[in-house]
């Protein structure tokens, strides 16, 4: 399959370049700079149409700057450097990179730009870019030619006149002609980001119309190989998989399900701190999706387990480890079942009422005589992508499914491993999958634990719970003046119960001495970085009103405006 690789020297906007390229219907796969040795196999074979270095936060001159051999690639197929990939170039190529008198951050306009260039086919002049750098370039290498300036940058874009022989003045060996057929083309702006508007016609000039791409990328050849593909790599095997009630492990179970159909088994752990009603609505709509899901009412362990405890890391910590206790047991009652050959019923302890329809779904499906051998994820590509982390520190641990214990002999099956939010998203629409499973929020995996400010008891949870149901359920019914609800609009939203504070108020004739909670909103691409949402003024004082007169213990509405960073979008 064609594929581009976008080399990772640490940019905050790496993953942007490949999701529009993956926008392009093309296939990418982003590395760590010093990684491209990995796929020279699929560089010989074809496979790899194309490199784009990324931007890093280093200049070329610091001494741990990240270093490439350009050799590998260059030559072979075509490159486009972006801002610090270009300075790369120029600098490795014998051209000069300087510090540059001031920074260059923020809009710039394409003044000169070489329209006969195919990296530029139709752009228009004083077109919009998105400058990031603090060294600038001061001279470019030999055999290449400026194709675009801004008012301050001369050359914002340059390029290799093609077949050109080029000496190579720092080591970088290049192949034995010492000409590059291919061509390089380099920016110093940004054609990733949103504020450079054509960057979108570059990156397809570069990736469709330089590089060939086929565009063969899609939800539907996707949905189509990935099931022929589990099919063969499963073969009789039964597979185990943990639902969260969220889009990514959703859509894998439903993907699962069309190449193995029962042989699935989904386990979905309720920890008590779910939304309102969240763990019955979502069994229901995983029986709609024809899934077989086990459903497990674990709350009073992690109730029990949870009492007294504040220290947010400590909650989240006990959460992860309840978690993959109670998952590993289940799957493990299965792992057993079907190596006595029982009914499952016998083996699946299904807690709580809530389960009921589940225990009759289960009982009397005998096993057959194939075996779990695979725990499946719902992991996607943001969450594998070896992304370097410059700074190395850890702001909060996330615990998704951990590790199975190694006596269950499992191996992993991660059918979306390859795929961004987006195309999740779109492999799900594929699958036929419903709207509201599909564009549900993301949530995070210790549920509204992480959202009440200290301890935890099922009374502040079911004080959340209400406020939180009240402020979904206006944003699903809020349509905005252009026509699209305010759920949809917004990446995340939820309530903070702040249940260490308390405030006076009057009700009626009342003095009332209750909580705070926080109503919290953000607008983001990837929770990477995360903007407060601007929800409309009526739209708050409605939903204030309702919180405050429905919701026994709570006296105050407060609006987060806060942005990721320096906030979180969670609280804890
Ligand atoms: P923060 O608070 O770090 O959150 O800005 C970024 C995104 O991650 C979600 N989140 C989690 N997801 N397990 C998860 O599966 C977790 O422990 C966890 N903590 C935060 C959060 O909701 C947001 O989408």
């Amino acid at each position: 399959m064609q594929k581009i690789i976008i080399l990772d020297f640490g940019s905050q906007t790496t993953q942007l370049i490949g999701r529009r390229v993956r926008e392009l219907d093309t296939f990418c796969e982003i590395l760590p700079y010093n990684k491209f040795s990995t796929v020279e196999q699929d560089l010989q074979s074809g496979d790899i149409i194309g490199v784009i270095l990324s931007g890093s936060p280093y200049s070329v001159h610091d001494p741990e700057a990240f270093q490439v051999d350009l050799s590998q690639f260059v030559g072979r197929v075509p490159v486009l450097g972006i801002c610090y990939g270009a300075q790369f170039i120029s600098h490795t190529l014998g051209g000069r990179v300087e510090k540059a008198d001031s920074r260059e951050y923020g809009r710039a306009h394409l003044e000169t730009i070489d329209l006969d260039s195919p990296l530029f086919r139709g752009f228009e002049k004083g077109s919009q870019v998105w400058m990031s750098h603090g060294d600038t370039i001061t001279a470019i290498p030999d055999g290449f030619k400026c194709i675009a300036s801004t008012k301050d940058v001369k050359y914002a874009a340059f390029a290799s006149n093609s077949s050109n022989s080029l000496s190579n003045h720092s080591g970088n060996s290049c192949d034995s002609s010492n000409s590059w057929s291919k061509e390089i083309f380099a920016v110093q702006f940004h054609p990733e980001v949103y504020h450079t508007a054509q960057g979108k016609q570059l990156l397809k000039n570069f990736v469709v119309d330089i590089c060939g791409s086929h565009q063969e990328w899609s939800a539907a050849s996707f949905v189509d190989t990935t099931v022929k593909e589990l099919k063969e790599q499963l073969g009789d095997d039964r597979v185990i998989l943990g639902l969260s009630g969220g889009v990514d492990s959703s859509v894998a179970a439903v993907l699962l399900n069309r190449a193995i159909g029962d042989r699935l088994a989904c386990i979905f752990v309720d920890h008590g701190m779910l939304r309102k009603n969240e763990f019955r609505q979502v069994m229901d709509d995983y029986r709609g999706l024809g899934l077989n899901v086990i459903g497990v009412d674990a709350s009073e362990k992690f109730f029990a387990d949870l009492a007294g405890i504040t220290d947010p890391e400590q909650k989240r910590k006990i959460i992860g480890r309840d978690f993959i206790e109670v998952f590993n047991a289940e799957a493990q009652k299965l792992v057993n079942c079907e190596s006595t050959g029982e009914e499952t019923r016998s083996q699946i302890g299904l807690g709580s009422a809530a389960c009921e329809e589940t225990r009759s779904q289960t009982v009397n499906r005998k096993l057959s005589n194939s075996k779990y051998r695979w725990l499946a994820q719902g992991t996607i590509y943001p969450d594998r992508i070896e992304s370097l982390n410059i700074t190395g520190k850890v702001i909060k641990s996330h615990h998704n499914v951990g590790g199975l214990p190694k006596e269950m002999n499992l191996q992993l099956c991660e059918p979306l491993k390859w795929l961004f939010k987006d195309e999740v998203r779109r492999v799900g629409r594929q699958l036929g999958m419903p709207e509201h499973l599909i564009t549900r929020h993301p949530f995070p995996g210790p549920g509204l634990a992480v959202r009440i400010l200290g301890d935890i008891t099922p009374e502040k949870v079911r004080i959340l719970q209400d406020a939180d149901d009240i402020y979904i359920r206006g944003l699903r019914e809020y349509v905005d003046t252009d026509g699209e609800t305010l759920y949809n609009k917004v990446w995340q939203a939820g309530v903070i119960l702040l249940s260490t504070v308390r405030s006076v108020g009057v009700m009626g004739d009342e003095r009332t001495y209750e909580h705070p909670v926080a109503l919290r909103a953000v607008t983001s691409t990837d929770a990477m970085t995360a903007d407060w949402a601007h929800l409309p003024y009526d739209f708050m004082a409605r939903v204030s009103n309702e919180i405050i007169n429905k919701v026994r213990g709570v006296n105050r509405v407060c609006y987060d405006i806060s942005s990721k960073p320096p906030a979180t979008i969670e609280w804890e």
